[in-house]
């Protein structure tokens, strides 16, 4: 044994992996090392990437943030515009109208590092393009609560800069035992160890942040699947188990947040074909009423973020065959048939849907896929034009190109949605850099990059 260890050991040490191969994580035993010009990064305890050394990754540049193009549809009324953080009343209105939103220095290192790597100079330019526009930040473990200081600061800055006061937008995402009906995306906290006191200390560290920039204006959105879980998978025993401490966890959020005075939250309500199925269409608006409520209707409680993370039109041109037997087919449709429930069970129905991935339709074999979908491209920009007067913005909330879950059978985050056909191979774990699906985005962006 002895013998044959180190007889093997020359070859592993000499394996280098490719630029955006995996060179680490839990049960990994490929090269740990990665060739010229790429460096090992630790992504989570599952996952370390060779990212090119150059950008990207962990270390932050000090790019000075661009201010995005986002069209408002109306001039910025004073009202809207001028009314400061630490307020206990929330704007009227939209809260996206008359603000800039923040882009971060670490997607556009990913973004610029992506396109150092495409060698078509027309590809490379319309990657480029894309650092351009604003995406949310997942607060994803605890330890990246941080960053948002630095961000909030620099949010800060350039809106006194410019004039424009800025919003920073952030994804709350965090809960013990998360994604508790898949695999792709389990989080670090656990139910059975500490997992609701951890949670309310991430949240803790999240307030401690925001406290210090009330003239900076926070959009959160709210733990992506959680409720949604509550209403259609509490046959999943994870689920089920989860219920009390996911209810706990998100109101406790929602408080906090509400407390600062300029976050306003949306609550993540999946999307047209999860709870956009005609019978679970009541039971959602209940749930998310019901919550609300008894978190004392907070003031600063917008709406719901829907399609986050995934490839739904907000206005398909035609009904996707995989979509039949609901009538809520897009999810205008599903907002437009929410929104009354929604209205009369006491929660406010303002929406943001992501649209960052859903430029290319029919492209999936059920409607239930959504790892890294074959073929996605960029979808339509951010703005608050959306022709929805319940639909406050079109936003992108999944940095494209961050994957959805890894296609390795072998690791312990493996969910099968992410091996099958129509799911883009080899993929690496949830969150990291995804070259060749960043690249399709890319050139199947629509409208065009
Ligand atoms: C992952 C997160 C990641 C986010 C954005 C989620 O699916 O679980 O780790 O931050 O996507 O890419």
């Amino acid at each position: 044994m002895i013998f044959l260890a180190l007889a093997l050991l020359p070859a592993l040490v000499s394996a280098q992996g490719a630029v955006y191969s995996q060179c680490g994580g839990q049960g990994w035993t490929g090269a740990t090392t990665c060739v010229a010009g790429a460096t090992c990064v630790v992504s989570n305890p599952y996952y370390s990437q060779c990212l090119p050394s150059t950008g990207g990754g962990t270390t932050t540049t000090s790019t000075v943030a661009t201010t995005s193009t986002v069209a408002t549809s109306t001039p910025p009324s004073t009202s809207t515009a001028s009314a400061p953080g630490g307020s206990q009343t929330p704007a009227v209105g939209n809260p996206y109208e008359g603000y800039d939103i923040y882009i971060t220095d670490y997607y556009t290192a990913e973004v610029n590092a992506a396109a150092d790597n495409i060698t078509d100079a027309t590809t490379k330019a319309a990657a480029l393009s894309v650092a351009n526009i604003p995406s949310f930040t997942w607060f994803d473990t605890v330890s990246k609560v941080p960053d948002l200081g630095t961000y909030l600061s620099a949010a800060s800055a350039q809106g006194n800069s410019s004039g424009t006061p800025m919003i920073v937008q952030i994804i709350v995402y965090d809960l013990p035992d998360r994604d508790c009906a898949a695999a792709a995306s389990n989080g670090e906290f656990s139910i059975a160890d500490n997992g609701q006191a951890n949670y309310f200390d991430y949240i803790d560290q999240i307030v401690a942040q925001i406290k210090a920039f009330p003239d900076v204006r926070v959009v959160a959105i709210i733990e992506p699947d959680s409720l949604a879980n509550l209403v259609t998978n509490l046959s999943v025993e994870k689920c089920a188990n989860a219920q009390t401490t996911y209810l706990a966890c998100v109101t406790y959020a929602i408080q906090q947040l509400n407390a600062l005075g300029n976050v306003y939250s949306y609550l993540d309500a999946g999307h047209a074909g999860w709870l956009g199925w005609p019978a679970n269409l009541g039971p959602a608006a209940q749930l998310f009423a019901n919550l609300y409520t008894s978190a004392g209707s907070p003031s600063f409680v917008r709406g719901l973020a829907t399609n986050v993370a995934n490839y739904n039109a907000l206005t398909a041109a035609s009904p996707d065959p995989i979509t039949q037997g609901n009538p809520n087919y897009d999810e205008s449709h599903y907002i437009a048939a929410l929104a009354p429930e929604l209205t009369s069970a006491g929660f406010p129905a303002h929406f943001i849907v992501d649209q960052g991935r859903s430029g290319v339709q029919n492209i999936r074999a059920q409607w239930g896929d959504w790892c890294n979908v074959k073929g996605a491209g960029f979808g339509t920009r951010p703005t608050t034009s959306t022709g929805i007067s319940a639909v406050d913005a079109i936003v992108w909330a999944k940095p494209g190109g961050e994957s959805d879950g890894t296609s390795n059978t072998s690791s312990p985050r493996y969910d099968f949605h992410c091996g099958q056909a129509d799911a883009d191979q080899p993929a690496p774990e949830a969150g990291t850099w995804f070259q060749e699906f960043f690249t399709t985005l890319v050139t199947k962006a629509n409208p065009p990059l």
